[in-house]
Formats: C-alpha cells, structure tokens, sequence
C-alpha cells in the first residue's frame, strides 16, 4: 500500500526537477518498487557524494557573469571558431561563419575591422542541389587563419562546400579580402562540422583534412612550392579525425643534421587491431620539412610519413581515450627536445563520462621515430590482415628519416635520391610498433561529467620560486578550467562559465603579450585574464584556492596576482597551507528574529566546493538534529524556540594536505521576536547547480519530505478519507500486475516504512502542522496535485 502511495507522487516529483538530477538516480526513481527505493535513494545519494579517486572537482566555481570576460559577439554571426593572434597588430583576428572581425587584443569587445566573405547565390544553390542544408552548410565557414611570411593573412573557407582560400590584409583600420579566389581543395574542409589543422610554415602550408566532397579522401599536404601528400591508403590514414597540428626546429643545432618537422595529430580507426567493432585510436605523424617526395616510388607523396598510438590511460576504461587537442608548451630558455605536448582526450563510447589531459615530451615521441620498431601487416585469412611488430631487415637510410648526415654522407642529398627498398618500406609499414605513453604513464589531470574539447597551458612562477605549468581546459559545457598538477595530485583551481547559454568551447588561444585567454564558441568569443585573484576576499581563500599567480598581500590585505605586486606574498601551492595567514577581519553580524513556533533560515555559503560548513551557536558547536538541519546554503531551524537564541556563527572548513582551516563566514545575531507576528517561514532545502552529488542528495530528502508532507497533509485535512487521486489510478494503470494501486484509504502503516523512513515522517508529521501557519510554500504542492487530478 505504501507503494501505492508513494510511487506517482515520487515520479511526479522526480519528473519535475528532472534537470538536477543525476540521471542513473533518476532513472532508479521510477523504479516501480519504491520500497526499495526509499531504502537505497539515500545511501545512493550518500555514495555519489563520496569522490571516486578518479575524479577531480574544481575548487570553486564561477558562475556565468558579463565581467568574468571581455566578450564578442555579433548580431546575426555564429559559429566564432577560427582565432588568428596578431600581436604585432594588437589583434585578434577572429573567424566566424560569412566574416572576419579584427579585435583590439586588449579587449575584445572593441571592433576594429571587420570583413564579409559569403557565399554567392549560385554557389548556395549548388551546394543545395548536391543535398546539403542551405541553412547551415551551404555558408562559408572560415577555417585557415593565418600569417603570412609578408605579413598579410591567408584565410580560407568551406564556401558552401567548395573550400576557397584568399590572402587578406589589414592596414589603415581595414580588413581587405584580395579575392584571390585559390582553390582551398585538401587545405581547408568542405564540411564545416569536420575537424581539420593546418600549419604556415616559411615553405608553405601544411594541412590536415580531407579532399573531396564526401570527405571520404583524408589527406595531410603541403602545398606549395613543392606540393606533397599522403598516400592514399588505409594503413596511412583511415578515417581520420584530425584535431591539431604543429612545427619542431629540429634542424636547429642538430648534430646528425636533422630536418624541421611538422607534427599532426588525430584518431583514427585501427587498423593494428583484431577487434570486433570499429576501434579508435589517438595518433601522432610526422613528416619532414624538406621532404620532396620519391623519384619513381611515392612520387610526390611524403617519404617521412611515420605514426604512433598515444595513450593516455585512464584507469576505468578499457578501451583507448580519443584525443581531442593538443597545446604545444616549450620553454623559450629551453631546446625543442624539452617541449612538451598537452594533450585533452575523452572516451570512446559512452560508458565513462571521464575527460583527461595528458603530456608528452617531444623527446619520447621523437625516440619512437627515430629508434622504434615498425608494425607490419601480415595476412592471415584470406581477406584478413593482423598487424605485428616487424623484425626483419630495416634498409638504409632509415624509413621515414629525415635526410640526415649519415645519408649526406651516402650521396642522399634529397628524398628524391632515396633508394626503392626504402620508399616500398615507408609505403608499406607508416605505423610504429610502439605507442607514445604520456609522462608519469597516467594522466595529469581526470574530470568526470566534464567533456574537455580544447586545451591551453602556461607556465607561473610561483611565490616559492618554482614553475608550474597551469592548465587550461576548454569544455563542452562552455565552462573554462584551470588546473595544476601538485607533483601527482591533480587540483582545479577553478571552473568559469564563459558563455550562456553554455556552449561548447570551440578554440583557447593565449597570448604571452596581454597574458589573456580567448575562446571561441558558435555564439561569441571571451577574453580572460590568467587569473582573478579578486575572487579570493579573504588571506585563507587565497591561499587555499592554490593558484600560482595569486597570493596575499599582506600589506594591501587582498589577494594580488603575482607578478603586479613586488612585495611579498602568503602563499602555499603545494600544501595549501594558510597558517601563515593572519586573523581574517571579524564577520559582521546581522540581526534576525525568530518567532517561537515559526522556522528560520539563516544564509552560509562556503567559498570553495571542497569545504564544508559547520555552525556554532554560543561559540559551541551545533550537531544537525531534526530540528537544526544542515543545508548546503545555510541552516534551517524548525519550530522554533526561545531557547534557539543567540549568535549564530558559520564556518567554513576546508581541509588541505597541511591542515583542517577553518574560516567564518557569516554570523547572524539570532533573538527573538513578538509571539503571533512577523515573517518566520517554512523553507525547503533547495539543491544548488554545483555538487551535483551533494545536490542529488538534498534533492531526494527535499522530495520525500514535500511527498511526505502532501500526503499527510491530506490526511490531516480529509481525517484519513479515501482520496480519489488520479495519483492512485495512474499507479493501479503502472501497476496492474501488483494490484496494489486500488483506491484504498491511503494510511501509513507499514513497519516497512516507518523503520527506512523515520526521519522524513517526523519532519513531514511536522510540516504538515506547519502549512496551517504557511501556505506560500505547501499551497503550491497541493495545487500541484490538483493539476494533476485535472488530467
Ligand atoms: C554554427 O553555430 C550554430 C549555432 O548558432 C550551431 O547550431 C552549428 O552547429 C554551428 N555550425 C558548426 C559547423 O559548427
Ligand atoms: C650531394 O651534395 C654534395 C655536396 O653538397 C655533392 O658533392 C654531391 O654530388 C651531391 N650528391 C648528389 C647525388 O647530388
Ligand atoms: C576584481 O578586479 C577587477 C579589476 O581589477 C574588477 O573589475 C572586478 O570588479 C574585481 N572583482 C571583485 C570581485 O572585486
Ligand atoms: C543589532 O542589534 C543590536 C542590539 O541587539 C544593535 O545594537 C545593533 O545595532 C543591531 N545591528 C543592526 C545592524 O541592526
Ligand atoms: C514545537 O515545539 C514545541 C516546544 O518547543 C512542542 O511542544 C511542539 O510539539 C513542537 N511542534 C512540532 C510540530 O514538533
């Protein structure tokens, strides 16, 4: 009978906040056997809010704000996804779909210039008769930003799936299209939803992406002056999904006279493996700058063509995370060999909701080129091929090396006098045995429910001295993250929403110069300085938030970003630890009145999503009790009385590797009130955006006390009347098999219930007491089953 009762009333509910719910509780909601769900929707909410060791959450969360950002947006534009920094300009020149905006670096939201480049009728029409949606595909996307040796710009376009490339220029206030009118075929995508990379270099332009207008021809090319591709081969590319691409001075003081390398990286379907189902794998390639090509084998196609896996093992998943960018991070004091590759990854099916971030050295991955073993293919079944580690003879020069001394020396000056054995090699076997593996094998950073899509990485030098790198994470949700690696420990400093409505962060670029970050999404484009330090109001959330580029200042009491500020600074980034901090000014307390009988809600919020709050009352502490309960934004007293006087005081405690800190936050001077007067009301805990786990948990205890609280108030009302809810009728409909939904007096009388559910029924029993005096609150339930009724 309890089942009866409860079920229609939980499912409405459940389908009411459905947002905020995770969604494996939600779906356990409807389970039709609520008994059990009342006994495990807690415990499951109790476990969701223990942190898998996996997992990271960021340590404060910024909710969107116009000021969190310089924005840019203009009427009637989307999709701001192509980003040019021009620092010799002072600007950002930025791509969108139909135009370029040339931006003031400084500030986004100032325009300087803007250009137009749509798409011409006839073009929009051919595009449409091909079978392409003229709303969206049929435009011109602008895809190739670059700089050019003279300094103009080249710029290309999917041009209604008819890529075109132009030179572009900027001078005296203006941007100017030379409607050049190149062919942008293999340089820049005919699908503007399909993922490309492209590199300037002094001898032209490299580009990832795919030639024709099925995209089923992917490509990596350089184009001029001595145009060169890829084979078109499944062993070379197979079906890939480029994300990013980028260029290595390894001719630079190289001792076997090394060439200048570009390096590419995607996913793409495995051919190595011996699976079932398609498999995806995250790849790096290179090739060599100076590459020309065979004489009679691979004629114009690269003869350096090599690739590897790259793994970023994610402990939970078996199956390999999918790369999605990658930063390229060097040290400028530094040789190329100490770069470093940042790279985002997520997984492969939807079975993990895991985002990563790994790093590589460049020195590892060149080490597999240029020492590694080689996979070849070797035919088992007729029409089956298994991939395994080579073992036979490698022939000289090296397949895929760049010219060196050593083929110099051999009378090899250029990839054109490379010998056949070589080129059949390289044509044959592209694909190393061994795959990358990232530093410290394991990822730097784990975020679950986050889908990471762009990554940025710099480098503070912190208070200690020492440099960390700091990573900035680019996510679906349209939220910007930024994290540190603590010598293993993963922390997010922060989480910002940059755009609302939340959209996906489609490029992070950063520039040295103004020391900003600029994202770009389909809606807008946002300018962020590396750090915010103002966030922090106190010395203790200052040092705890771990952020390299902020400390105390002691001397101005506020937390400053490192570098402006000379003197010296509280900080502790490894160990977060505060105890240098002084005494935080006092709270100032506010007045509140209480009314015997009536409840009262007093307001804490900790600073940081890693702490938790605990009230004193008198300078001693309060337990959570029936009627003090503990909500994640304050305290609710029930039922009060005028022994509930006295200073309330709200404490944020947060633990770091040092210590327990704990900080007051709020402190409310609590006494009371003339009996029968005043505005005491009844407030139900209400679940916050963040925490979601913690969210989750209120939400169910706020649910069960409102179902709670309807029924017994019907009850209390009807003197325990049959009800003739349609509630009941849709359960008897849900139920049939159980024939438990028959209208019966709907009574609590199961020891079942009351054993799981003691505490709920106490507070509904009172609750329901309580609507006499309130009904802003209960009146809304009550009208919510009404609704129902009328169905
Ligand atoms: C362009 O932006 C719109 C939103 O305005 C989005 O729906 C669409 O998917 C975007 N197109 C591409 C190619 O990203
Ligand atoms: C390679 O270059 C060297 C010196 O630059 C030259 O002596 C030699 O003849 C060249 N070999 C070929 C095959 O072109
Ligand atoms: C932080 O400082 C910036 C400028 O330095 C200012 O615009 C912003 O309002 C400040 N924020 C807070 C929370 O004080
Ligand atoms: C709070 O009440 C005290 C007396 O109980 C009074 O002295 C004080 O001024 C009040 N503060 C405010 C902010 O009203
Ligand atoms: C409220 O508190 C008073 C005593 O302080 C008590 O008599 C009364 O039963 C309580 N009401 C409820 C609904 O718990």
């Amino acid at each position: 009978m309890l089942l009866a009762v409860f079920t229609p009333c939980m499912t409405d509910c459940w389908g009411n906040n459905k947002a905020s719910i995770p969604v494996h509780l939600d779906k356990r909601a409807m389970h039709p056997l609520l008994s059990l769900c009342v006994f495990w929707l807690l415990p499951l909410a109790l476990t969701l809010e223990e942190d898998s060791p996996l997992d990271c959450v960021p340590r404060r969360s910024v909710p969107y704000h116009r000021n969190n950002a310089h924005l840019f947006r203009e009427e009637g534009v989307f999709n701001y996804s192509t980003m040019l920094l021009r620092e010799d300009l002072n600007l950002l020149v930025l791509g969108a779909r139909e135009a370029v905006f040339a931006l003031d670096l400084k500030d986004i939201s100032k325009k300087h210039a803007s250009v137009k480049w749509e798409v011409t009728k006839q073009q929009e029409d051919e595009c449409k008769n091909k079978g392409k949606d003229p709303e969206t595909e049929c435009k011109n996307y602008i895809r190739v930003l670059h700089k050019t040796e003279d300094s103009r710009m080249y710029v290309c376009g999917t041009n209604a799936f008819d890529p075109e490339c132009d030179y572009m220029s900027y001078a005296d206030g203006k941007l100017t299209l030379e409607k050049k009118g190149e062919d942008g075929k293999g340089k820049c995508p005919f699908d503007p939803f399909q993922r490309y990379a492209s590199v300037m270099s002094e001898n032209g332009l490299y580009s990832a992406t795919s030639m024709n207008f099925l995209g089923s021809e992917p490509v990596l090319m350089r184009s001029a002056p001595d145009s060169i591709r890829t084979e078109f081969k499944s062993s070379w590319l197979n079906e890939p999904n480029f994300v990013s691409m980028t260029q290595m001075p390894e001719s630079v003081s190289s001792e076997d006279g090394d060439d200048d390398k570009v390096y590419v990286f995607f996913s793409e379907t495995a051919v190595e493996c011996d699976c079932y189902n398609k498999l995806v794998v995250s790849r790096v390639a290179r090739v060599c700058k100076g590459d020309l090509g065979g004489q009679r084998t691979l004629q114009k196609k690269w003869t350096s063509f090599l690739k590897a896996r790259m793994d970023c093992p994610v402990l939970e998943s078996q199956l390999p995370y999918i790369i999605q960018d990658m930063y390229l991070w060097c040290d400028p004091q530094k040789d190329w060999r100490d770069c470093l590759f940042f790279a985002v990854f997520t997984p492969q099916s939807d079975t993990s909701d895991l985002s990563a971030v790994c790093a590589y050295r460049v020195s590892d991955i060149s080490r597999v080129f240029e020492e590694g073993k080689y996979k070849t293919p070797v035919p088992v079944e007729t029409s089956f091929v298994k991939w395994v580690m080579y073992s036979g003879d490698v022939p000289f020069p090296r397949p895929g090396a760049c010219i060196n001394n050593a083929a110099r020396k051999e009378g090899i000056n250029r990839t054109l006098d490379l010998p056949d054995r070589t080129l059949q090699f390289i044509k044959d076997k592209p694909l190393m045995d061994q795959a990358i593996q990232p530093i410290e094998e394991r990822p730097l950073l784990v975020r679950r429910g986050a889908t990471f899509t762009r990554v940025i990485v710099t480098q503070a030098q912190a208070a200690d001295g020492k440099k960390y790198h700091v990573i900035f994470v680019g996510t679906e949700e349209g939220t910007l993250l930024k994290a540190v690696n603590y010598d293993q420990e993963m922390f997010i400093i922060e989480e910002v929403q940059l755009f609302h409505p939340p959209e996906p962060i489609k490029s992070l670029k950063f520039s040295e110069v103004t020391g900003h970050i600029y994202a770009g999404s389909d809606y807008g484009a946002a300018q962020i300085p590396l750090a915010t330090c103002n966030r922090s109001f106190s010395c203790m959330d200052c040092v705890l938030a771990r952020d390299p580029y902020c400390g105390w200042d002691q001397v101005d009491r506020k937390c400053v970003f490192l570098s402006t500020s000379k003197k010296k600074v509280i900080q502790s980034v490894e160990d977060g630890d505060a105890s240098a901090c002084p005494d935080a000014d006092p709270v100032k307390p506010v007045n509140r009145s209480i009314w015997p009988g009536r409840n009262l809600k007093l307001h804490c919020t900790a600073p940081s999503n890693l702490a938790k709050t605990a009230w004193e009352r008198d300078s001693s502490p309060l337990t959570p009790a029936a009627r003090f309960q503990f909500l994640r934004d304050g305290l609710l007293i029930l039922n009060a009385s005028d022994s509930d006087a006295g200073r309330y005081r709200c404490l944020s405690v947060e633990r770091s590797k040092a210590d327990e800190h704990s900080m007051a936050v709020a402190e409310y001077q609590v006494s009371i009130g003339p009996a029968g007067t005043g505005d005491g009301t009844l407030i139900f805990p209400r679940a916050r955006v963040d925490g979601p786990s913690v969210a989750g948990l209120q939400v169910v205890v706020a649910l069960l006390v409102v179902c709670l609280l309807a029924l017994l108030a019907w009850n209390f009302y009807k003197g325990h009347l049959p009800l003739p809810w349609n509630c009941g009728k849709k359960v008897a409909q849900s139920q049939e098999t159980h024939e438990q939904g028959s209208e019966k007096p709907l009574v609590l009388e199961t020891d079942n219930g009351r054993s799981s559910n003691n505490h709920n029924r106490g507070e509904a029993a009172f609750n329901a007491e309580e609507e006499h005096n309130d009904q802003a609150v209960t009146l809304p339930t009550l009208k919510f089953i009404d609704d129902e009724s009328d169905i």
